[in-house]
């Protein structure tokens, strides 16, 4: 489905540590010229510099729903991005960029997570006195499609006001097997944001994962959840390219 060029260049958006982009030219796209990796944080771009960088991967410091710089104008030929576009308040300055930093007929594919009973989880614990000192800025971490009713008509909107031909817009269920409480642990305490105590994090993770439990299975109605070691998160997929 995905057109990649030969010889193209490709801008990963939100690349974290660097090792899913490092991974994806290894493995998907191996006749693509460079790659970059960009992210807002720039203790992510240094150890991603440090550990995955080579002659055709780099990373670099960008905020996507920040200003541009102007050398970025019209200079990759696609745009990737997984788990991270979720985390920009600003959409349309968001997509904008996008489009404007990819050439003519260069396109994005992306993985927007959409709803997740992680996020449910965290407002709840924002509102109890034992986690509320902790658990701030909760709608930070929040996907913007995560109250939305139709979220597929949302961005379907906002591409298309952009002036992307939309080749590929879906929902879709990612259903993750942790097998044991140990592995779901790290994994859900990986990308939880905020600082709690060391003393308190076992306490946490019991009480966040009770609160996703109870989300999973009243209000989204999946069968398995935290106390069997399922993640489940809904998502938005998309491939778009610039007209
Ligand atoms: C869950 S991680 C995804 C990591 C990687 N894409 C993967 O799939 O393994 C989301 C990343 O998006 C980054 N991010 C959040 N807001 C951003 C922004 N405005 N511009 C660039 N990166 C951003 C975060 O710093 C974080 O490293």
């Amino acid at each position: 489905m995905i057109n990649w060029k030969k010889d193209s260049t490709i801008l990963d958006i939100g690349c974290a540590d660097g090792s899913m982009t490092s991974k994806l030219f290894k493995e998907l796209i191996p006749n693509c010229k460079t790659m970059t990796g960009c992210d807002i944080n720039e203790d992510m771009i240094r150890f991603a510099n440090e550990h995955y960088a080579s002659e055709r991967v780099n990373f670099t410091t960008l905020n996507i729903e920040g200003e541009m710089p102007v050398q970025l104008r019209e200079h990759f030929h696609h745009a990737t991005s997984f788990y991270a576009l979720n985390w920009c308040r600003r959409q349309e300055t968001t997509f904008q960029n996008i489009y404007d930093i990819i050439k003519d007929q260069g396109s994005c594919f992306a993985i927007v997570v959409e709803k997740f009973s992680l996020f449910d989880a965290y407002r709840n614990l924002a509102k109890t006195e034992k986690w509320k000192q902790w658990v701030i800025d909760v709608e930070r971490y929040t996907s913007p499609y995560h109250d939305s009713h139709d979220s597929l008509k949302e961005m379907q909107q906002l591409l298309d006001k952009i002036g992307f031909a939309i080749k590929k817009l879906e929902h879709k269920v990612i259903v993750h097997d942790y097998e044991k409480q140990e592995n779901i642990k790290g994994g859900i305490m990986a990308v939880v944001p905020f600082k709690i105590p060391d003393e308190l994090y076992d306490d946490f993770f019991m009480d966040l994962s009770q609160e996703m439990q109870m989300f999973d299975t009243k209000k989204y109605n999946f069968k398995k959840s935290t106390n069997d070691y399922f993640l489940n998160v809904q998502l938005l997929v998309l491939y778009a390219e610039k007209k």
